[in-house]
């Protein structure tokens, strides 16, 4: 891993993880991509930065071959709720901007990281100890362009012998860049609300049990995959990984304890909360402990915790 493309830079996980690559592997050689959202400033003007369109195929192979890339983390997506909204456009960045970064990749052996999601699972899947291989037959055009990309991405590897990997993230908590049209941004939008306003008015019910992870642990699933011995992996795309699982109601207790004034409401959306209820509770990632030594250090206690702190910094009310 010397020359590194990012896509999606400028998204929640892409803000994050170029500069943790760019600080590990040196500014230089380390390329954002963005498109519709502008570049935050340290983002910009801490290395390589470039507008990209995932879905001009010309456009990623130019990229790659003027900066001699070997290894793309490919983060450009449209996330659950946008994609219920716009299933033909979800298609053509989802899946034909994959197929983009895995042709270059190909044709110039670079080594390809894609995330998949607990969204790659559906009703019929089990949600307790939801297992490494199961049944994945997604509800939501978001999800079946995850399964699809798994397999894309598998194919690539078998066939071609593309070193691709992968890991199902669950719902990510992050204070840097805010998610863009998910199922779980209401476990982001909390600590915002409490911290501006001392109440949230939450659009999944109180009991919604999700798998939810604090994006430090993301960014370093997603190093630590791509630097693990190629030998020991059974399973490439993708892994199941979470951190912790919890529902509205339990995340709302936990920020009482450092908020005692904070007060939750509910006001269901119909289209996520279905989302949400087709998706696992708690994925088994005894898989990924296994094969590359995947362990979170962030519960929830402590993902609350340093939340609230970094978000009243960022709001001026510490
Ligand atoms: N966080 C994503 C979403 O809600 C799931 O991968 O869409």
């Amino acid at each position: 891993m010397e020359k590194i493309l990012v896509t999606g830079a400028t998204g929640q996980i892409g803000s994050e993880l170029t500069m943790a690559l760019r600080n590990r592997f040196g500014a230089a050689n380390v390329v954002a991509a963005g498109h519709s959202r502008p570049p935050l400033s340290h983002l910009r003007q801490s290395g390589p930065y470039c507008r990209l369109d995932v879905r001009d195929a010309e456009a990623v192979r130019q990229l790659v071959e003027d900066y001699q890339i070997d290894t793309i983390f490919h983060l450009a997506s449209l996330l659950s709720a946008v994609a219920e909204e716009k299933p033909r456009q979800a298609w053509d960045i989802n899946m034909n901007g994959l197929l983009n970064v895995l042709e270059v990749a190909r044709v110039h052996d670079c080594a390809v990281f894609f995330p998949s999601s607990i969204g790659a699972f559906g009703p019929g899947t089990p949600a307790m100890d939801t297992p490494q291989d199961t049944i994945q037959r997604p509800s939501t055009l978001y999800g079946i362009t995850k399964v699809s990309g798994e397999l894309l991405c598998d194919y690539y590897y078998h066939h071609f012998g593309v070193d691709t990997r992968g890991v199902r993230y669950p719902g990510l908590i992050s204070n840097i860049a805010l998610p863009g049209g998910g199922t779980t941004d209401y476990a982001v939008d909390i600590f915002y609300e409490a911290v501006k306003n001392g109440h949230y008015d939450c659009f999944l019910d109180a009991d919604t049990q999700l798998d939810m992870m604090y994006m430090p642990d993301a960014i370093g699933a997603a190093i630590q995959l791509m630097t693990a011995d190629s030998q020991k992996l059974r399973h490439r795309n993708a892994f199941n990984i979470t951190a912790m699982s919890f529902t509205p109601g339990q995340l709302a207790r936990e920020i009482q304890k450092h908020l005692p004034g904070f007060t939750i409401s509910y006001r269901v959306d119909p289209v996520r909360q279905v989302i949400a209820d087709s998706w696992p509770r708690h994925m088994d990632d005894s898989a990924a402990r296994a094969e590359w030594g995947w362990r979170p250090c962030f519960g929830l206690p402590e993902m609350v915790k340093d939340m609230l702190e970094k978000i009243a910094v960022k709001l001026d009310k510490s």
